[in-house]
């Protein structure tokens, strides 16, 4: 689908809800599923990636149903039952089958996970290398889906990863829940940590020593859930509103655990007025209302080290934020870009360039020099990446001339409310 946007030359004025975090609707659905017991998840993404997980879970037994829209009743026996033909599609979500490897690597049966052609570019030893030192047997396209998981009794490792990441840490903490022994993962810089926060919110068994996590065998208790909004959602938002002109609202409900803030951060590094307000905690996680306000004067800033797994998901619209800002904005250390849903510095740095951004590819990341005006005129390609169509939408909103955006669809992959949401602030 090719979507046209233009510059509505005017203030974005209002109040938007965020919806549901990703990150957290995936792991809400696959601990009630292995906990045992009746749990109401509320306030469930409606992206697709979540969905896929969802449907996954129904495929393994677990008898799950939406009570509404957004609400879904979760009645599990607490043990996973096979599909009788063992396949299970995890669709676009590398959440999905990163994590779940971890959920069916110790089961009494044999599962083969799939992913769509995106999904199946993405690199998978990082879960497969530790998994198979827990005792796994995981065979795969050369470290590439689909995978073929043989479930095996697991022991626990002590494992320490050269790679921040959130989905690996899972999956060997999921992995541990039913290993022999203790089981822990350190990072070298800590990566989102929903799943501790929800293990320990569930009562596993977990101690934490900084960027190192330790699991011993645990049984999840069925608790009810509510998700918080989802901050990467509400980057485009953020963004959106420090650099159209005049702009001046709130987004309510959006999670701002400190492992996620890393966008509040560096907003404020660079001068952007943006204020965090009515702070409160959701099922173990902090929740607030965030008012942004246009501003003329954001400065350049660099991004790196323990910066990156704090906003990793948000560097492409950063990209489109750097770009109204006066000088450089380095961003380093973000090698893992490259192997999101596309190429995220190469694809980023192509489709920008189209529009005006003064931006350079590096190998690690990339280089914007601001305070240019954004031409547009121009058609720009999604690489079938929803981060990515969703940034260049936003940027599409600053440009001169009207640009058109293909493969727009993929934004459902995250936020289906997306458009619907930016057309409630355009007065
Ligand atoms: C996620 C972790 C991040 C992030 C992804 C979601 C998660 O990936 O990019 O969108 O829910 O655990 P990595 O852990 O691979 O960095």
């Amino acid at each position: 689908m090719l979507k046209s946007v233009k510059n509505p030359k005017t203030p974005l004025k209002g109040e938007i809800t965020i919806p549901a975090d990703k990150s957290i609707s995936h792991r809400a659905v696959m601990f009630s599923s292995i906990a045992q017991g009746e749990c109401i998840i509320r306030n469930f993404s409606s992206g697709a990636d979540c969905h896929s997980t969802l449907s996954l879970f129904k495929k393994l037994g677990v008898n799950i149903e939406f009570i509404d829209e957004k609400t879904l009743k979760i009645i599990s026996s607490g043990k996973l039952k096979p599909d009788s033909n063992n396949v299970y599609s995890c669709g676009n979500s590398g959440t999905t089958m990163r994590l779940v490897s971890g959920i069916l690597a110790g089961e009494n049966f044999d599962s083969i996970l799939t992913g769509d052609e995106s999904l199946s570019r993405r690199p998978m030893k990082r879960i497969i290398e530790p998994l198979t030192l827990m005792g796994a047997d995981i065979s795969s396209i050369e470290g590439h889906a689909p995978l073929t998981i043989k479930g095996k009794e697991l022991r626990g490792i002590e494992y320490v990863s050269k790679l921040a990441s959130a989905q690996v840490k899972s999956c060997i903490l999921l992995a541990g829940l039913k290993a022999k022994g203790e089981t822990s993962f350190e990072e070298p810089y800590l990566s989102r940590n929903h799943t501790e926060n929800l293990f320990k919110y569930l009562g596993a068994d977990i101690k934490i020593q900084g960027n190192k996590v330790t699991v011993k065998p645990s049984v999840l208790e069925a608790k009810n859930i509510d998700i918080a909004g989802d901050i990467s959602s509400a980057a485009f938002f953020i963004t959106a509103g420090l650099i159209i002109k005049n702009s001046n609202f709130v987004i309510k409900n959006v999670g701002i655990n400190p492992t996620r803030a890393g966008i509040v951060d560096i907003v404020k590094r660079m001068g952007g007025n943006i204020e965090i307000l009515n702070k409160r905690l959701i099922s173990g996680e902090e929740v607030a209302d965030i008012r942004v306000q246009y501003t003329d004067s954001l400065k350049s800033c660099t991004i790196e080290g323990a910066d990156i797994p704090r906003l990793i998901d948000e560097l492409p619209i950063i990209a489109v934020l750097a770009s109204q800002a006066q000088g450089e904005t380095i961003i380093k250390n973000a090698e893992d870009l490259r192997n999101k849903e596309s190429d995220r510095i190469k694809c980023l740095v192509k489709e920008l360039s189209k529009m005006g951004v003064d931006i350079k590819e590096k190998e690690d990341g990339f280089i914007v020099t601001g305070r240019k005006d954004l031409i547009g005129g121009c058609e720009l390609e999604s690489y079938h990446d929803h981060r990515l169509a969703m940034s260049f939408y936003v940027a599409g909103l600053i440009c001169q001339n009207e640009i058109a955006i293909n493969g727009f669809e993929w934004t459902n992959i995250s936020f289906p409310e997306f458009e619907n949401l930016f057309s409630r602030l355009i007065q």
